[in-house]
């Protein structure tokens, strides 16, 4: 089968590839970049734990076709924050027990930061319908809302101390 030449923004660094047609974006990101934080759950785009950022909105990776991201900026949760400098949603994660498995987190914190982005300062009604497409097994959500508003009351007064 004929590979296609694909660019990609990723995490802020211009990646160039070759792929196949059929091939998914979550292949690529975690076979041929090695960005393995992005997770396969279903595979039929029910759960959510492969989301990551393309043009400022979040996908599934696994329902995209690496060839449809050509071009694309992508964000996954490795450009978000790292072991030593925690992103505040990670931070508040961990601190407000909001994973357990932590199969489903990089998924979860992925479209919880595009959720933010989106609404900086959302009820908890509008955290749990934004993070409708994300499924746990484990947390029982719980703490997953508590986590992401948490996050939100820590970066409106941070930003707030900016002003
Ligand atoms: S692996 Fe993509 S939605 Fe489940
Ligand atoms: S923490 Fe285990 S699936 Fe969410």
């Amino acid at each position: 089968m004929s590979r296609m030449h694909i660019t990609l923004t990723v995490n802020g660094e211009e990646r160039e590839l070759l792929a196949e047609p059929r091939e998914l974006l979550i292949h690529v990101l975690r076979e041929k970049l090695g960005l393995t934080g992005p997770h396969i759950g279903c595979d039929t785009s029910h759960c959510g734990a492969c989301t990551v950022e393309m043009n400022g909105r979040s996908v599934k990776a696994c329902t995209v076709f690496a060839a449809q991201a050509d071009g694309a900026e992508i964000t996954t949760i490795e450009g978000l924050g790292s072991p030593d400098g925690l992103h505040v949603l990670q931070q508040a994660f961990r601190e407000h027990h909001g994973l357990q498995c932590g199969f489903c987190t990089p998924g979860m914190i992925t479209r919880a930061h595009r959720l933010l982005q989106e609404n900086p300062d959302p009820t908890e009604e509008e955290v749990r319908f934004g993070m409708a497409g994300n499924l746990c097994r484990c947390t029982g959500y719980q703490n997953i809302v508590k986590a992401i508003l948490a996050a939100a009351e820590e970066m409106n007064t941070v930003k707030e101390a900016a002003e």
